[in-house]
């Protein structure tokens, strides 16, 4: 494998940079911090300094034909993502990589109600932060034309696994919509989400997939499950005109937007074999998870 060069290497990062480094890669990763410099380097990935907030602090980014992880959430606020931008802007002439992929999010197809989604279903972003990624994918898409960079946008559902289950949610006691009013919703075990990064590096091309497990079900349906695994009680339900006053503007988001995600491109087309296509084994190994599994709590 070429060389990999990470871009917000957090989570998912990390669990890619194991997958690629079990098969003798060699992996760099952009990091803001000393502390993340040190923690990186203890697992045995090279780094290099720079945020993608200040174009000045990112001369020399290690991308000549390497292929690049890039990870890195948009800013908070507006509808476009500076930070592609100054990351497309970094990498000077000759030193293109020769793959990108990009974690967008399923969030740009809008509200879909019960129609199943496939790459074809037309976007239509309706909150800033869908816009933002969006932006982003259009930014890259144009980068990689103009540059001779094959681009692989992923296009993911909700991320769960080790220490990113909504334990916060659960002891806080949010509530859940009524499992009548409740909208569907996708989710993908993190382990998979960083196998799928590898596929798509492997065997993606200037393309877009759809990345889920292929089980759609209702964030109410979630909750109850993951508050069953964790051993905490069920959250209570609410009618969808009380949801409105009391959840957060974001978790309205959540559960006011429905898409069924249809996942055959990436299963047909990337050859990848989910280790957790339900969420009953995914939450069983998010609990307890495998050796090599864990990842690190946020
Ligand atoms: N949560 C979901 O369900 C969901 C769904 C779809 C897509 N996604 C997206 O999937 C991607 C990967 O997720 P993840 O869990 O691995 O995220 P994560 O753990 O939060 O990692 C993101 C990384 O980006 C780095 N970063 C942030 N701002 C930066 C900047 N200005 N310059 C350079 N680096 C910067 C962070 O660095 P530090 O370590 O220094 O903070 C961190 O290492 C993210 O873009 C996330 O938004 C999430």
């Amino acid at each position: 494998m070429e060389p990999v060069f990470i871009v917000g290497c957090g989570d998912i990062g990390r669990r890619v940079a194991r997958l690629v480094m079990e098969r003798g890669g060699a992996v760099t990763a952009l990091v803001r911090s000393e502390e993340s410099a040190a923690r990186l380097r203890e697992l045995g990935i090279a780094t290099v300094e720079g945020t993608l907030d200040d174009p000045d602090t990112l001369p020399g980014l290690p991308t000549r034909g390497a292929v690049v992880f890039y990870f890195v959430p948009p800013p908070g606020g507006g509808n476009v993502d500076t930070r592609v931008r100054n990351f497309c802007a970094a990498v000077t002439p000759g030193d293109e990589p020769r793959k990108l992929v990009y974690i967008s999010t399923s969030g740009v197809y809008g509200d879909c109600g019960d129609e199943t989604v496939t790459e074809e279903t037309p976007v239509n972003p309706q909150t800033a932060r869908a816009r933002r990624r969006l932006d982003a994918e259009t930014a890259l898409r144009a980068w990689g034309k103009e540059r001779g960079i094959a681009v692989v946008i992923l296009r993911v559902t909700g991320i769960y696994g080790p220490g990113r289950l909504p334990l916060q949610q659960l002891t806080s006691g949010q509530p859940v919509l009524l499992e009548s009013e409740a909208r569907l919703t996708n989710r993908i075990h993190s382990e998979d989400l960083a196998r799928v990064c590898v596929a798509a590096a492997d065997r993606g091309d200037d393309d877009i997939f759809n990345v889920s497990d292929g089980h759609p079900g209702t964030m109410t349906e979630y909750f109850n499950a993951c508050a069953d695994a964790l051993g905490f009680p069920r959250p209570r339900q609410v009618t969808m005109a009380g949801a409105r006053q009391v959840m957060t503007p974001l978790m309205l988001s959540y559960v006011t937007e429905s898409r069924r995600m249809d996942n055959s491109k990436m299963l047909e087309k990337l050859r990848v074999e989910l280790r957790y296509p339900s969420l009953e084994e995914g939450l069983r190994a998010s609990v307890a998870p495998a050796e090599g599994e864990r990842g690190e709590q946020p």
